[in-house]
């Protein structure tokens, strides 16, 4: 049931190849992860279902396709999902947002929740849970346990790369979770960093270390 789709597409990969530069500058690493986020936001709503609606243009009255249902809602897993949210809020600008603030401690490499906000109704909604990295997948199973909790359960969960063994443990824990990359990097190393990946996404994007 479970399902995992890689992105390949040229745009996307070129990009990629430039964020994970060591080199590459905060502010390009920022854009980057912005343009990225509009191409891979076409691929993960691309099966959106449509309903005919009636309009009037200036010659004439017609049926023209709308998206059907509420609107989606982007859940961000804080910090670096803001990233992703940025530009998947450029395509989809009346979607809701939800908010998830959690970091994974150093040492366990568990999550650690501080923050939850989301707009109501989720069991009405597609959910399109947004954060650059899989790594554990420690962080994207406890956002993804929570929205279920409040109701989600037609979610989808979209990153920039994953590792192996985070694939592994997210769809063993939500098969029912599409799962959307870029890449599929070799392993994690004995910190929980993705090899070869790109360091630390949201030291990368905000400066901090
Ligand atoms: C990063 C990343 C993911 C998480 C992935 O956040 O943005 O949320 O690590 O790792 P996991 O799959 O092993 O849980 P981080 O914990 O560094 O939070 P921060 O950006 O708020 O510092
Ligand atoms: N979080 C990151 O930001 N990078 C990794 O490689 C793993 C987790």
């Amino acid at each position: 049931m479970a399902s995992v789709s890689v992105i390949g597409h040229p745009m996307i990969q070129h990009k990629l190849t430039i964020m994970r530069d060591k080199d590459t500058s905060i502010a390009s690493f920022r854009r980057l992860l912005r343009e990225i986020a509009h191409l891979m936001c076409y691929e993960v709503t691309r099966d959106l279902e449509l309903e005919m609606i009636p309009i009037e243009t200036p010659m004439a009255h017609m049926e023209s396709p709308s998206i059907k249902g509420k609107k989606l809602v982007f859940a961000s897993i804080l910090r670096a999902g803001n990233g992703l949210l940025d530009g998947m809020l450029d395509l989809v600008p009346a979607a809701r947002v939800a908010h998830i603030g959690i970091y994974r401690d150093h040492e366990t490499l568990e999550p650690v929740e501080y923050y939850f906000k989301a707009p109501s109704n989720l069991e009405d909604r597609l959910i399109i849970v947004v954060d650059p990295m899989l790594a554990t997948a420690n962080s994207s199973i406890a956002a993804v346990d929570n929205l279920k909790r409040r109701g989600a359960n037609n979610l989808r969960f979209l990153c920039l790369l994953a590792a192996p063994e985070g694939i592994k443990k997210f769809t063993e824990a939500h098969p029912d979770v599409p799962v959307f990359t870029a890449a599929i990097d070799s392993h994690l190393n004995e910190k929980g960093y993705i090899v070869p990946g790109l360091g630390d996404a949201g030291d990368r994007m905000y400066g901090t270390k």
